[in-house]
């Protein structure tokens, strides 16, 4: 079963080819450059540039997965959630081809793709905990199967994405900074300052991250930041961040006794999120899932595995219309 993947939610075009469980090929153009200047995504940018793209990268796959377009079986496209303008050029793509080779067209759900993305390179243990952590999103379901999906919560403001880029952007590390803060953290002292850690109510499992912006933007503007180094700041940024999500973690794993923990989307490539996480579940005598990192950020292999995964659970995709706010919920 040869399966291509689109994906053209925000800023990266890219399409893949997945044989049965293994990326064969994972192409993405990364728009990153075209909207460094404006500091986040413009949208009608996205979309211009991905009608642009998404031809030449669709045949880029093909090529490196030493395919013929003939050999496809099923074309799967991400539906939403996303930039209407974006996923229209995904969707169109993939609705053509599909046409034009006469095959099956799967619509994925852009989460469940990365709430899956883990598991391409591990053994299913469900039901598993997923941490999902990206520039759009940041939530935790509980995953009973593929296509079984209990939302348990979600940030009431900022994602930890988002959390990282706006921290980067104030000091000047360019867009989208989680990479850079990650690398700059990693040389600084995460005990060099105290940013608040901020609570939503003690029994709910919500995430909140703009507290935390708003209080580095105080620190900046006062006499205090003059004698931290940029390293140092960095790494207690990041250490409040990561304090945050980790403390949902260890109460979510406490309260539904999952059989495996997985972090999944952008934010999960970052090396002291990994490297703490799995200290804390060693004590509970488990070991966290990630994705490898060319299918953290968005891509287009976890559509097209995604897909795969349904249809061995004998599951449809999903309806084909983009859809702007789409929340993951138990499709089946
Ligand atoms: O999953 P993704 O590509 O986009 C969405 O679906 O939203 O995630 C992008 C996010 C950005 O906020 C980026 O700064 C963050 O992932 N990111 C990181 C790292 N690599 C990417 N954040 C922290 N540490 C990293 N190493
Ligand atoms: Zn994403």
């Amino acid at each position: 079963m040869l399966v291509l993947g689109i994906e053209t939610s925000c800023d990266d075009t890219s399409a893949a080819l997945v044989e049965d469980r293994t990326v064969l090929s994972n192409l993405v153009a990364s728009q990153d450059a075209l909207h460094a200047d404006y500091g986040g995504v413009v949208p009608e940018l996205a979309a211009r540039r991905h009608l642009e793209t998404v031809q030449t990268v669709i045949g880029r796959a093909l090529e490196l997965g030493n395919r013929q377009l003939g050999e496809i079986d099923v074309v799967a496209v991400t539906r939403g959630p996303g930039l209407v303008g974006s996923l229209l050029v995904g969707l169109s793509a993939a609705q053509g081809l599909a046409l034009a080779l006469d095959r099956p067209l799967y619509g994925i759900n852009h989460l469940e793709g990365h709430v899956l993305s883990p598991l391409v390179e591990a053994q299913d243990d469900f039901p598993l905990l997923s941490v999902l952590v990206s520039g759009g999103h940041t939530a935790m379901y509980l995953v009973e199967d593929v296509g079984v999906y209990r939302e348990l919560s979600r940030t009431r403001d900022d994602s930890a994405g988002e959390a990282f880029d706006k921290g980067a952007k104030m000091l000047d590390l360019g867009w989208p900074g989680g990479k850079v803060m990650d690398e700059l953290g990693s040389r600084g002292d995460p005990t060099a300052l105290r940013f608040p850690r901020p609570r939503v109510r003690d029994d709910s499992l919500a995430f909140s991250f703009s507290g935390l912006k708003t209080s580095l933007w105080d620190f900046l503007h006062s006499d205090d930041s003059k004698g931290h180094s940029l390293e140092d700041v960095c790494a207690s940024y990041q250490e409040a961040i990561v304090d945050c999500l980790l403390k949902r973690v260890g109460e979510a794993v406490e309260r539904f006794a999952p059989a495996s923990v997985a972090v999944a989307g952008g934010v999960s490539a970052n090396s002291r999120l990994r490297r703490r996480l799995t200290e804390q579940l060693s004590h509970s005598g488990m070991t966290p899932l990630f994705p490898p990192f060319s299918l953290c950020t968005d891509n287009a292999a976890m559509i097209a595995y995604a897909a795969v995964r349904r249809m061995e659970n004998g599951l449809p995709g999903e309806q084909l219309e983009a859809v702007s706010r789409l929340p993951l919920g138990s499709v089946q």
